[in-house]
């Protein structure tokens, strides 16, 4: 069973496309990013450390999302295999990642800024399900209702044009080394994100086989 990194900027469309496989390969789709906006939403003590980071578009503190994620790693339907959305983000983890687990392959998904930026600032989610939508590309059937429950949906606070143009520097700096550490290890295939849902989502398929 696969155990799978996808690794790529903000609004690339990770979390879109790691939702169908994992339903398609019957393993858990792990985002730290949804895990963190849960403790958020919980209002835990971790979640309201780590929320200020999140809104500004700034990384989490290394040492809170590796106690968020190691506790799921541990849970027993991530045992056979697992999708890893958004984690790792820096050296720092992708260090920590190994000595927790092996990785089978790590999928770069690739796209040009101007395309982030208008993903990210047209993305709107269901904050009951978690759906995600996209008033441009991916629009819900009733403008700003979920399909799936009716709740009015909202943009996450993070798709705010500060925190993007934060976001995608993050990225640049702190992330983007994470693709010559796996090119070195072997493990990294590239994704073309450009098309259609569906057209990525084969691409996908490619670069898993
Ligand atoms: P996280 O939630 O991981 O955000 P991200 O990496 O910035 O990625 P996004 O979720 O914004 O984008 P995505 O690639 O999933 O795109 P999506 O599929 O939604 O992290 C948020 C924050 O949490 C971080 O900033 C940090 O603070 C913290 N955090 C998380 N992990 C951490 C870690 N490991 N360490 C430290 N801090 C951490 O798609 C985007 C939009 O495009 C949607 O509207 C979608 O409908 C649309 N779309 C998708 N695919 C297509 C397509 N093919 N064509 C057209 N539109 C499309
Ligand atoms: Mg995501």
């Amino acid at each position: 069973m696969p155990r799978i990194v996808f690794l790529g900027p903000p609004g690339v469309g990770k979390g879109t496309q790691a939702a169908r496989l994992a339903s398609e390969l019957h393993v858990p789709h792990l985002s730290t990013g949804d895990l963190l906006r849960a403790a958020v939403a919980a209002g835990t003590p971790l979640g309201l450390e780590a929320q200020g980071h999140m809104n500004a578009g700034r990384l989490v503190p290394d040492d809170l999302v590796l106690r968020i994620l190691s506790d799921r790693l541990a849970q027993p339907d991530a045992q056979p295999g697992f999708l890893l959305d958004g984690f790792p983000r820096n050296l720092a983890q992708a260090e920590r990642l190994a000595q927790i687990t092996p990785i089978d392959a790590v999928l770069s998904f690739e796209l040009p800024a101007h395309l982030l930026v208008e993903r990210l600032s047209g993305r709107r989610i269901c904050p009951t399900c978690q759906s995600v939508y996209n008033v441009t590309t991916q629009p819900p059937r009733v403008a700003g209702q979920c399909d799936r429950d009716g709740t009015a949906l909202i943009q996450r606070p993070d798709d705010r044009p500060e925190a993007i143009t934060t976001r995608l520097a993050v990225y640049a700096e702190q992330t983007a080394p994470l693709l010559g550490f796996y090119r070195k290890l072997g493990l990294l295939r590239t994704v073309d994100a450009s098309g259609t849902p569906d057209e990525v989502a084969r691409a996908v398929r490619v670069a898993i086989r």
